[in-house]
Formats: C-alpha cells, structure tokens, sequence
C-alpha cells in the first residue's frame, strides 16, 4: 500500500516508516515540524535506502490537504500528527482543541473526498481515566481524561466512532498507547524531546549523557511495591510493528473500526526504570526524591490480548532493551539531532 504518514518525522512516527517500508509499503510522509526536525529525513532515507516523498506543512490546512490527496496517491493514513504534552495542553487548551480536531477532520474529509478510507489512529492510555481498573481493556467506558491533551483523543476517538458508524466503508484502527520509550537499535533516530523533558525516560537518558544533573523522582509513597508509581513502557519498535500488523489487519476486515492496545502487560516502577538504565548505560543516575506531580496515576498497564489475539502482535522488547536502546540513541546523539548536519 501507498501509506501518507502525518507526523512521519516525529519519534513514533519516524520508527513506523522504517518498518513499514521494510513490510513493503510505500510511505509519504507530511510533517509541520513543530516537534519535529528536519535531519530525521535524511537519517530515514539512509536507513531505509529509499527516498521518502516529504510534505512539509500543517495538516490542519484544508487545502494543502486536499492539494496533496489530489496529487498523490494515497491508500491508507497513519495519523500521528498532534500536540502531546499533557502540561502545555492545561496551558493552552484552545491551541490543543484545534491544532488536534482540525488536523485530524481535515485528513477524514480529503480522504473521503479520495476515496481513501483505511486509517490509523493514535491514541493513548490517557483515555481509560482514572477509574478505569487495571489491567486496562479497551471495552472500558465511559473514555475520559485529566486534561485538555487526552480529551483531544477521548474526543477524536468517538468522532471516528460516529462516522464510522454510518460510513461503514470505513476501516479505521484506533491504538491506544501505553509509555513509548525506546529508539531504532541503530541509534540513528530517537526521541528529541524539545526543551526539558516531561517524560521519565528522555529525562534518565539526559541525566545519563551529563546535560542534566539529576532526576526527580515524583513521590515514593504510592501504594506499589517499592512505592513509586508503574507504568507500562513498551519499546517504540513494538509500537511501530503494531502499527504494521494494524494496518494489514483493518484492509482484510469487516468491522469499520476497531480499538487495540498496544502495552506489553506488565508494570514497572520509576525506581526500576532508573537501576535498568543505570545497568544498560553503566553511568550512575543520581536523583532526588521530590513530591507527587499532580495528576499521576500511582499504576497502570494494558490488558494486550486483544492485539495478541487479533493482531498475532506482541511486545517482544524487555525494559533493559528499552534502556539499551535509548541509551544508544543519546550517547551516539547527546543533543538529539541538532548534533547532525540538516541533510
Ligand atoms: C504521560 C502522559 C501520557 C503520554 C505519555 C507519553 C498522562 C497523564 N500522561 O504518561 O498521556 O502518552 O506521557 O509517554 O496523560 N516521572 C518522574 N520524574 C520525571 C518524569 C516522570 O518521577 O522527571 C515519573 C512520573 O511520576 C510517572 C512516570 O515517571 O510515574 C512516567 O511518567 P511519564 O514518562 O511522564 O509518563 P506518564 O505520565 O505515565
């Protein structure tokens, strides 16, 4: 297939191209590059030994939109364009609404319009709340979330429920992702979080490489076994294969759309992030333990046997790949891609 991936140049993004065209797929990408930078095309192509189509612009611009559907041949989307940070959403609400609404109506009508109607969707953990129980299942309802960012996605996923409920030529596959971590065993694309990192891995990974000088470990008084809070960390090359076998999957279905999580079914706490880091890098990770962030969750991880089942997926990376292969990524690239020549 033809697959036009938005935010085909961001860190989940980026991976599912690899693996995409090593499935066979053809890939375009389109990408604004508000979190993204340019050098990861480069390093794309080299990695996947062709040249990626690239469209450098917003898909909440309609008529770009519609410029590219009427040029280019397009199969299917994996949409993975959006604003992420759930901090900066509380700050800006009105700039998520739109920024994740728009981009994503604006990709269903130019599809439709083109007869294109097989579409991956990513969306997050943050959807099940924070009364969902734990393993959670995708059947969970009612979706809710802490903040604007997850409600973006809580309000993406029931637009695509509606349309394809009476559009039901629609085959959409919606993944709800656990904690992304992780980079291509190359350590030539990553994750290059901008600024300072809000997220527990990339932080480790820079205390790691001496651009910071400690972490902060958000409260150790949760009720987990050592008292720090679990999640569940899946390897961003699990993320991306998953995206893959989604797609296959959603071309030979009857059902217009269908939800999968995508985690490895387990939990692992900050505490042991931090000693498998210390253990994949050799260098010491020397933190502080501060109070609780607002809106944390003191454990979650996914019921995966959806994708087991349906998909023939599942995580295959353990939590010391994940450490190795961050570790890799940042020490091969201290300052992320700034550190490359734009190619
Ligand atoms: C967050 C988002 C989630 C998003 C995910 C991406 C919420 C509430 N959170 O998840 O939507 O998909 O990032 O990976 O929606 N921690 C520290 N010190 C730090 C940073 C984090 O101790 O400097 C701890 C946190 O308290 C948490 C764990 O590490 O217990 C993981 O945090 P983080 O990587 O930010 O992910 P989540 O908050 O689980």
């Amino acid at each position: 297939m033809r697959v036009l991936v938005s935010g085909g140049a961001g860190y989940i993004g980026s991976h599912t191209v690899v693996q995409l065209i090593a499935a066979g797929h053809e890939v375009v990408v389109v990408d604004n590059f508000g979190n993204a930078k340019p050098a990861v095309m480069g390093r794309l192509d080299t990695l996947t030994g062709t040249h990626i189509p690239m469209h450098a612009f917003d898909v909440t611009d309609k008529d770009k939109t519609e410029h590219l559907f009427a040029t280019e041949r397009i199969d299917a989307v994996i949409h993975f364009a959006g604003l992420k940070a759930v901090g900066e959403s509380v700050q800006i609400p009105l700039d998520y609404y739109q920024n994740n609404l728009e981009s994503t109506f604006s990709l269903l009508r130019a599809m439709r319009r083109h007869g294109c109607h097989t579409l991956v969707f990513s969306s997050s953990a943050t959807v099940y709340g924070d009364q969902a129980p734990v393993p959670y299942q995708e059947d969970y309802e009612p979706l809710g979330a802490a903040s604007p960012y997850g409600r973006t996605k809580v309000m993406i996923e029931h637009v695509l429920r509606d349309v394809a409920h009476i559009e039901t030529d629609w085959r959409i596959g919606v993944l709800r992702y656990f904690n992304p971590v992780g980079a291509h065993v190359s350590g030539t694309i990553g994750e290059d979080p901008q600024g300072i990192p809000n997220n527990l891995m990339p932080f480790i990974a820079q205390v790691a490489v001496g651009r910071r000088e400690k972490l902060q470990i958000f409260g150790d008084d949760y009720p987990t076994p050592d008292g720090t809070c679990q999640r569940d960390y899946i390897h961003v090359e699990d993320l991306a294969a998953g995206h893959v076998a989604a797609l296959n999957r959603i071309v030979n279905s009857d059902d217009p759309i269908r939800t999968w999580n995508l985690g490895t079914g387990t939990g692992t706490s900050v505490l042991e992030v931090v000693k498998a880091f210390e253990r994949a890098s050799g260098q010491p990770i020397p933190y502080d333990v501060v109070g609780r962030r607002a809106g944390d969750l003191p454990a979650f991880w996914a019921d995966a046997t959806r994708a087991n089942e349906e998909l023939g997926w599942h995580a295959t990376h353990t939590i010391d790949d994940m450490c190795a292969d961050t570790w890799r990524w940042q020490s091969q690239n201290p300052q992320g891609y700034d550190d490359s020549v734009e190619e």
